[in-house]
Order: structure tokens, then sequence, then C-alpha cells
């Protein structure tokens, strides 16, 4: 069944793509491992519905991304080489690798494809044209393209020349199966939604997302802040972090967030103890009230009385928008506070619970509760300004 989709959007399978050729923007810009192999293919399996109805259509499939950010220059360790491969493994059949993003090569695989048949596009960004979303390379991917089809959600707040600029110069357009999603769950949390609604928002710093946090105060009933921003929250608040990471800086901005969340009645959770250890390599952490951090330790993720107010606040929610970690969760003696949010959000049955995307996606796999959330994103950024209520580039340039 289609999504519901904005009005003047599109789905794949709406459009006529029977023996045409059919440029899809899919993001497969995924992890890799030292020796170069896919160390986390989520973003290649999530585009797997869109590329086999392709597929089974008889549509003749261009595959584009980008990976990492090669800054215009041809960089072989962001080929996509392994991605190539590991797509052609996912799909079982072959995937032709064309050896730059645009260019006589790129023409030629493209111009060899039969029906039914994928061909991928090397790193869009090798080409400066790409991220400078000049016109002339956005024709030059449009001439591969008699049908444009955006799947690749997580660029979607890029204006680049395949999320953006090559879209008006291809007759027929629309979203894939993950941008259709994307769009009509994370809408729900734009709208009307059940109460209450708490926010979990964790990550390094301030500064990215205070944004987000302020967007989120018009909306949510409450906020758990956590990772090592809620060390400058604390600090704004008088603590003594020890030598915990804080923006000194952002300060001001912290206290200004506070104030407005108490005019506005939303309740800041923020942690009232924290896991200390002297540095990132510790072999174990100790839980430490938020008013006895050692002068010589650091703050490295919400301790277990802060854990447990938290995860309340999760299960008691009816709709939950966690993004960004509670603490260092990559590190076995640090991850206890990221793996009961996700841990919360997966056993509350009646929420509509979302994760955004990036670590807190990742996490989620770590913690093997992927299954029982409603939705994990494929975007990071994107997601955040999506929920912000920003019109996203990639999305925009979809209408018709
Ligand atoms: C992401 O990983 O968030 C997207 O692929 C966008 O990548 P970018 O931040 O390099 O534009």
């Amino acid at each position: 069944m289609t999504t519901q989709l904005p009005t003047g959007i599109r789905h794949v399978e709406q459009l006529a793509v029977e023996g045409r050729r059919v440029f899809v923007r899919v993001d497969f810009n995924v992890p890799l491992t030292k020796d170069r192999k896919v160390s986390d293919d989520q973003r290649i399996t999530a585009a797997l519905p869109t590329i086999r109805h392709l597929i089974e259509r008889g549509a003749r499939i261009v595959l584009a991304s980008h990976l990492g950010r090669p800054d215009g220059q041809v960089k072989p360790e962001y080929s996509l080489e392994p991605v190539a491969a590991r797509l052609a493994e996912l799909l079982g059949q072959d995937v032709v690798l064309a050896d730059e993003p645009a260019g006589d090569g790129a023409r030629k695989v493209v111009g060899d494809l039969r029906d039914g048949h994928v061909a991928l596009l090397e790193n869009l960004r090798y080409h400066p044209g790409e991220e400078a979303n000049d016109d002339a390379f956005a024709r030059q991917l449009a001439s591969y393209a008699d049908v444009y089809v955006n799947d690749a959600f997580g660029t979607a707040h890029r204006a680049h020349a395949s999320t953006a600029g090559m879209v008006k110069h291809v007759g027929e357009r629309g979203a894939g199966y993950v941008m259709a999603k994307e769009i009509a769950v994370l809408s729900r949390l734009l709208g009307e939604v059940e109460r209450p609604y708490v926010a979990v928002v964790g990550g390094a710093k301030v500064s990215d997302k205070i944004e987000v946090l302020d967007a989120l105060l018009e909306r949510v009933d409450a906020i758990a802040i956590g990772g090592a921003m809620a060390n400058t929250f604390l600090e704004a608040q008088g603590k003594a972090l020890g030598k915990s990471k804080v923006e000194r800086d952002k300060l001001a901005i912290a206290r200004n967030f506070l104030r407005k969340a108490s005019e506005r009645k939303v309740t800041v959770h923020l942690p009232v103890d924290v896991i200390v250890a002297a540095g990132l390599d510790a072999a174990a952490g100790a839980a430490v009230g938020i008013d006895a951090i050692p002068a010589d330790q650091m703050a490295l993720d919400i301790g277990p009385a802060s854990l447990e107010t938290y995860r309340r606040a999760v299960l008691d929610a009816r709709t939950v928008f966690w993004n960004g970690p509670m603490g260092v969760f990559e590190k076995a003696p640090f991850a206890a506070g990221t793996v009961a949010v996700a841990k919360a959000m997966a056993d509350n049955r009646l929420a509509l619970t979302v994760v955004g995307g990036g670590d807190s996606a990742a996490a989620v796999a770590q913690a093997g509760v992927a299954d029982r959330i409603t939705h994990v994103s494929t975007g990071g950024g994107a997601s955040l300004e999506f929920i912000q209520g920003l019109d996203l580039p990639g999305i925009a340039a979809l209408r018709q």
C-alpha cells in the first residue's frame, strides 16, 4: 500500500518506470571498517524495497550516493566499491559500478543498462559540483534519468545537485519507500500527538542541538537531557563538574533555555547523578551524586538514579522522540544510560516511539531492540531538521 504523502509529492509506485532510466538518489553514506568493508549496512538494506520494486517493474536503475566528505576530489578511500559489493550480495544480482559520478564512463554504464538491471554511480562528492549544487553538474546527472526518485532521507537536508538541483531537469519525480515512510512518521510528531510527549536529547554539544531543543519546547511536556551536553546545563545551574567536558561559551544559551522551559511549564530532567572516571579509557566508572563530582574526574554517563527517572519518563509517555546518547556508549562502562533509554522505548508498547538517527540508531541496534520501536530514522541531521518543522530541500524539490 502506498504511504500517505504530502500533497504534490508522488510515490515511486505512482510513477511510470517500466523500461525507463530511473535515477534513484540513495543515502549509502555507511561506515566502513579499516579494511574497507561495510560495517553497518542498515542504510543499504533500507533502500532495498525501492530498488526491488523498480527491478520488478523492469526499470533501468541508476543509483547515486555520496560517501563521506571527499571535498570534490577523487579519493580512493571514499569509493563506493564496497557498497556496490554489499548491495549485489543483498540483491542477489550484479550491480555495475561506474568509475565516476558523471562523464563518458558514467554515460556508457547508464546507456548499457537493460530492464531490471542496476548500476551505481561512483561517489557524487568526487565532483565539486555536487555540494556546490552546480547547474552544469546537475544537468549532467539529469541526462542519465527519465524519472527521478529520492530515497535518501538522510541527505534531504542538503541542497546539493543530486538532491535539489537536478530534479527540475527531470520530467517525472517522486519519493521512494524510505523517504515516504520517514515523511509519514516524522510528520506525526509535528501534528497533534498523544500525551505525555517526552523528548530525550543527548550528545556531545549544546551548540549542535540548541535549535532542536528550542523547537521541542513548543511541543513536548518534558525533555530529558543527557550526554556531555548535560554538563553545560548543570554548570549553568552552578554545579561543579570536575574535569567533565563543558562548553563554557554556551552557559548563557543553556540558562536561557532553562528559563524558557520553566516559563512554558516544560519539565526538564537533568542528571542528578553521573558515572565518573579519570578518562574515557578507564576500565570502570563510579556513580556519584551531581554535587560530589571529584575535581580530577569526568562525567561519562548518567548515574543510576537519573537513569531510573529517564526510564520512567519514557515508559509513562505516549509519544517519545530520542536523539543522542546519554554517555560514551561505545565503551561498556559508560553505556548503561543509553541502553536503558533504548530498552525503555522498546518496552513502551503504547507509545509512538521515534529514534532520530545517528548514534542513537546505532545504540538501538546495539541493544537489539530496533524491531520494537515505531520508527528508527535513517537520518541524523535530516530528522532533527524535519522535526523542527523546516522544509528540507530534498523534499521540497519533489513537489510537482
Ligand atoms: C548523514 O550521514 O547524515 C548524511 O548522509 C549526510 O551526510 P553529510 O552530513 O556529510 O552531508
